[in-house]
């Protein structure tokens, strides 16, 4: 046999494979979506989310320290207000649900990153993510409202705006805003390239942000191109944008690797909710193994280009992680 070349030899044993390996996921990478509710004593269950929890500021205080132990240091927050309307006024209410929630964390955790995700859809009464006139979306209109939104949440301390909207001009009009009113060390995590996605579906029934008419296809892209991916991380990166997002994350990594590739900016990715329901799904049926399956996941995501990845996984993750230390 004359084969000189055997690949095999660097796979032989799990020392030999630990010791080549190039990619792996840490605790550092992740971020972990919390959604927040007003109320007492909620903590309720995403029907289509196992695991995932509605959380009223007094039952999130003792998840915050689970999050805490669990050696995650990033959260993203999601605000369920009670009240919505056409303007999406809760979402700028400096005293609103998400920012209070925002206040209790770093009071009681000052180290820990706050991430303020930045929308009108959970907090209008018509779903849609910017202003509504004759049922279109006023673009320019809807900047204002989105940059209230982000001071507010940087006046509650988040270290982090996270801007989902999609709306044209968003980003820039932020980063403005923000030095306007000092906050020009806050960051702006944008979520650059978001696709009009159907791995939605379960967040929405979390986030009550379903549209109320019509869907999001005038401002979310169309998963048929990809070119447009490239403007869009293109125009954030030159307004100003300091960490730029793919979102979904697993259907989406051709996007995510040439996104990666082509800009100088620390690159996210969120592996969104269908994403976790159907892998939830599966191992609550005992069809697969699910960390295997998750930190498999997870590990495409770094190699595709990601540096940190939103999870609602990121908990298990950190302890998978941790189990493995000892
Ligand atoms: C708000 C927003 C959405 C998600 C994050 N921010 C919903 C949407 O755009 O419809 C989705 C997150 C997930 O599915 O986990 N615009």
């Amino acid at each position: 046999m004359d084969i000189l070349r055997r690949p095999r030899r660097l796979r032989g044993s799990q020392a030999i494979r630990d010791l080549v390996h190039e990619y792996d996921v840490g605790i550092s990478d992740l971020i972990y979506p919390v959604f927040v509710v007003e109320g007492e004593k909620v903590k309720e269950e995403i029907p289509s989310m196992p695991g995932i929890y509605h959380y009223s500021l007094d039952t999130f205080e003792i998840h915050l320290k689970e999050i805490w132990d669990s050696g995650v240091r990033s959260i993203l927050f999601f605000g369920v207000p009670d009240h919505k309307d056409a303007r999406g006024s809760e979402a700028y209410n400096m005293n609103g649900i998400v920012q209070r929630a925002i206040r209790l964390t770093k009071k009681e955790y000052p180290d820990m990153i706050c991430i303020a995700d930045i929308c009108l859809c959970e907090y209008t009464d018509h779903g849609h993510c910017g202003l509504i006139c004759d049922g279109k979306i006023l673009n320019d209109d809807t900047l204002e409202l989105l940059s209230m939104a982000a001071i507010s949440c940087a006046a509650a301390g988040a270290d982090i705006v996270a801007p989902s909207d999609m709306m044209d001009g968003r980003i820039g009009h932020m980063r403005r805003a923000l030095d306007d009113q000092g906050y020009e060390d806050v960051l702006i995590m944008a979520y650059s390239i978001k696709y009009a996605s159907a791995f939605y579906g379960p967040f929405r029934e979390a986030a009550h942000s379903a549209p109320a008419f019509g869907d999001r296809k005038t401002y979310q892209m169309d998963w048929r191109n990809k070119k447009d991916a490239l403007i869009e991380a293109q125009l954030d990166m030159a307004e100003g944008a300091d960490i730029l997002m793919v979102k979904p994350g697993l259907a989406y990594l051709d996007i995510l690797k040439t996104v990666a590739d082509t800009f100088p900016l620390p690159i996210c990715t969120y592996s969104v909710s269908g994403e976790y329901s159907m892998m939830k799904a599966a191992a609550l049926n005992g069809w697969i193994d699910e960390q295997k399956v998750v930190m498999e996941s997870m590990t495409a995501m770094k190699r595709a280009g990601a540096k940190m990845i939103i999870t609602y996984y990121a908990l298990d993750i950190a302890r998978w992680l941790r189990e493995r230390e000892v």
